[in-house]
């Protein structure tokens, strides 16, 4: 059996005592260790401030884009580094333990596939994995939109697959056709151990950013399409693939999440704002003024409709709340003027690993 064989559904709100965690790498006892289930909901908390934190420190990651190096491109105020998520209910998350980690996943590839919000979340966990073993070497290449980050000594590869739609773009004589019922490049995710999915901020573009002429479901073409609806056939398109292909025993599905951008600073009652500028602290609210992300609830009924057991990080509350996360004008190389829609690292994708790397450990292996 693989190492993420037998999948059962672990919804993301198991109580993953400190105990569970520590013993990581002890391959002795390993076996014997069963994570404590709990009605703890990671979902839903608040985020305290913690003076250990951050988990890594961003100046000693070589590898991490300038987008994402807010203090390095001169962010002053450092406070957003200092927020460690407490999960309501009274569980933690647990500690990283980048060695653990890296002996768990000893062998296997481990892909995120999507637009940047995963490249976020891959280069958080590139970093947060060598920070822990800083003299352990490491080779990096981006090829043909994959991105491979390996420890050649762990055999370990943690890889970063480009597509933002997930469905495909084809290229015809009447322009660029958004297949919304087409997924040519799931062959490419084959053969992986754990897969992490996601797709949203492109649905969104309009005009020059947009970078398909028409929609194309089955014989039919669109010139546009109410997008929440589009997303939701892409997903289900998804869906398709992972339950016919996937084989549960041998590859462990994520869906990343959708990840809120702070773009429009009415949805967190502050009209006055401009965007995520000059935002320092997380909101601290028992629930996020606009209500629920539509497209994380489109994810979230999809996920519910398939019989493969996909393990949603459930994240999307808790970055609505760190209006303070985002590069804002402190993202060069990334959006053009104001980025509210990435994350600074260190920082909130840092938790959204947390929740991958509890999800893994957590599991009976
Ligand atoms: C995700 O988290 C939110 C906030 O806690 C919660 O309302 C929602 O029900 C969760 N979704 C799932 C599928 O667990
Ligand atoms: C991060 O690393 C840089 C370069 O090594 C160092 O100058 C800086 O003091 C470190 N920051 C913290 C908060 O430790
Ligand atoms: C990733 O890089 C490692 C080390 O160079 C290599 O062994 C492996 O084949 C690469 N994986 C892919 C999918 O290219
Ligand atoms: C597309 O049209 C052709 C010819 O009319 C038909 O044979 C085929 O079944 C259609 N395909 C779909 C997916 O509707
Ligand atoms: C921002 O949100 C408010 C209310 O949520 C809405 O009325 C307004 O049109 C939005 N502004 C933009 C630029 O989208």
């Amino acid at each position: 059996m693989g190492v993420f064989g037998g999948a059962i559904f672990v919804v993301l709100s198991l109580l993953v005592i400190e105990r569970a965690v520590t013993t990581l790498g002890h391959a002795k006892g390993e076996r014997e260790e069963t994570a404590e289930t709990g009605s703890c909901d990671a979902s839903a908390g608040t985020w305290v401030y913690d003076s250990s934190y951050p988990l890594y420190n961003s100046s000693q990651c070589p590898f991490l884009e300038n987008q994402f190096k807010c203090l390095e491109n001169g962010r002053h105020d450092a406070g957003y580094l200092k927020y460690r998520w407490k999960p309501a209910g009274g569980c933690d998350l647990p500690r990283f333990d980048g060695r653990g980690f890296l002996s768990r996943l000893r062998g296997k590839k481990l892909m995120f596939v999507g637009d940047s919000l995963s490249l976020n979340q891959w280069q958080s966990l590139t970093c947060m994995v060598h920070t822990a073993v800083p003299e352990a070497k490491y080779t990096s290449t981006t090829v043909d939109g994959l991105s491979n980050f390996s420890f050649p000594e762990y055999g370990v590869e943690l890889m970063f697959f480009r597509d933002a739609f997930l469905v495909d773009i084809v290229s015809t004589s009447t322009g660029r056709a958004l297949q919304l019922d087409s997924l040519q490049n799931a062959k490419l995710w084959e053969g992986t151990d754990v897969l992490v999915f996601n797709s949203w901020h492109w649905w969104l573009h309009v005009g020059r950013k947009q970078p398909w002429d028409y929609i194309q479901e089955g014989n039919k073409t669109y010139k546009d399409m109410d997008r929440l609806v589009a997303y939701e056939k892409a997903l289900n398109t998804w869906a398709k693939w992972v339950d016919s292909r996937v084989d549960p025993s041998k590859t462990t599905v994520f869906y990343q999440g959708v990840s809120p951008d702070h773009a429009n600073a009415s949805d967190w009652g502050q009209p006055k704002a401009d965007a995520c500028l000059d935002q320092t602290r997380p909101l601290a609210v028992s629930r996020y003024p606009a209500g629920p992300h539509p497209a994380e609830l489109v994810a979230e009924k999809v996920i519910r409709s398939m019989t493969f057991p996909v393990r949603l990080l459930n994240v999307t509350y808790l970055s609505q709340l760190r209006v303070d996360g985002h590069p804002s004008v402190y993202g060069f190389g990334g959006h053009r003027n104001m980025d509210c829609s990435h994350w600074c690292l260190a920082g909130v994708p840092d938790t959204w690993n947390l929740f991958l790397y509890q999800s893994l450990v957590a599991h009976k292996f």
